[in-house]
């Protein structure tokens, strides 16, 4: 079952954009001539060194900061504006707030009354397995499951554009393995358009339909790969021969930036 109408399916087009922050300290390019295309329902993956502008380039997806030169376009006639929601690296939930509320907060802008929130997010709950935990609050709870309340908060406002910026990296790995695994169930049942940014080669090629991989500074697009490996897919793949093989060659063409950013030469 798709939540998501297939009307409301959209692509993204990115296309020459540069982003230059200007501070105290001077200017600082963390983009430049960034091209990248995204089909409705994909889930593409960005990878890159540490300050390649990563998190830069899915802010300008999201809106939430303005590029300096170039363009970004939704949907086939590059005019929409896709429902957008980012799940940000640190879960962002409110401490007041009971799990259940957290995930409904989402809602509260949109004119659906209380008890209806409530009963949504229940559900989402109960299908990322926290029906148990939805009356406790943020700190009551493990890093796993804060993280999936953050993901179900996310899904609850049904965005057509998805925007995940390391959402398992403060995890432990059994955790992440868990997680990983829901990520494409729930990315399976919706066929929503994902971007997904991640320090985890191998986790890119596991979950996307294409990886970006990027180079800084400042940051350009520096290869993309496509993985064929059908779906559905899951976290046994990580042996597959073909993701062993992409993570392998996209390691070989960041490792040099990834020591020089250590200053450790090969
Ligand atoms: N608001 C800002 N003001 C000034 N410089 C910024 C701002 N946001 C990002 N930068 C700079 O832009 C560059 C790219 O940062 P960004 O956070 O996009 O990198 P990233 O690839 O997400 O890194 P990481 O993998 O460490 O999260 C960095 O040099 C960073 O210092
Ligand atoms: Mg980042």
């Amino acid at each position: 079952m798709s939540i998501v109408p297939t009307d409301l399916a959209t692509a993204i087009s990115v296309e020459g954009v540069s982003k230059t922050f200007t501070s105290r300290r001077g200017e600082i390019e963390a983009l430049r001539g960034v091209d990248l295309h995204v089909a409705p329902g994909e889930l593409v993956c960005l990878v890159g060194p540490s300050g390649c502008g990563k998190s830069t380039l899915l802010r300008i997806l999201a809106g939430l900061v303005a590029p300096t030169a170039g363009r970004v376009a939704f949907g086939g006639n590059g005019e929409g504006d896709p429902r957008r929601t980012m799940v940000f690296q640190d879960h962002g939930l409110f401490p007041w707030l009971s799990l259940v509320d957290n995930v409904a907060f989402g809602l509260e802008a949109g004119g659906v009354d209380k008890a209806e929130r409530r009963r949504r997010a229940g559900h989402l709950l109960d299908q990322l397995g926290l029906a148990a935990f939805a009356s406790r609050y943020p700190d009551e709870l493990s890093g796993g499951m804060r993280q999936r309340a953050a993901i179900a908060r996310a899904l609850l406002t049904e965005p057509q554009v998805l925007l995940m910026d390391e959402p398992f990296s403060a995890l432990d790995a059994q955790s992440k393995l868990v997680l990983q695994q829901e990520l494409m169930r729930l990315w399976g049942e919706r066929g929503q358009t994902v971007v997904y940014v991640t320090h985890d080669i191998l986790e890119a090629v596991l979950l996307g339909d294409r990886v970006y991989v990027m180079t800084g500074r400042p940051g350009t697009i520096q290869q993309e790969v496509h993985v064929t490996l059908p779906r559905p897919r899951n976290v046994h793949d990580r042996d597959h021969p073909e993701v062993k093989a992409k993570a392998w060659s996209i390691w070989s063409a960041i490792e040099g930036q990834v020591r020089q950013n250590l200053h450790i030469p090969g």
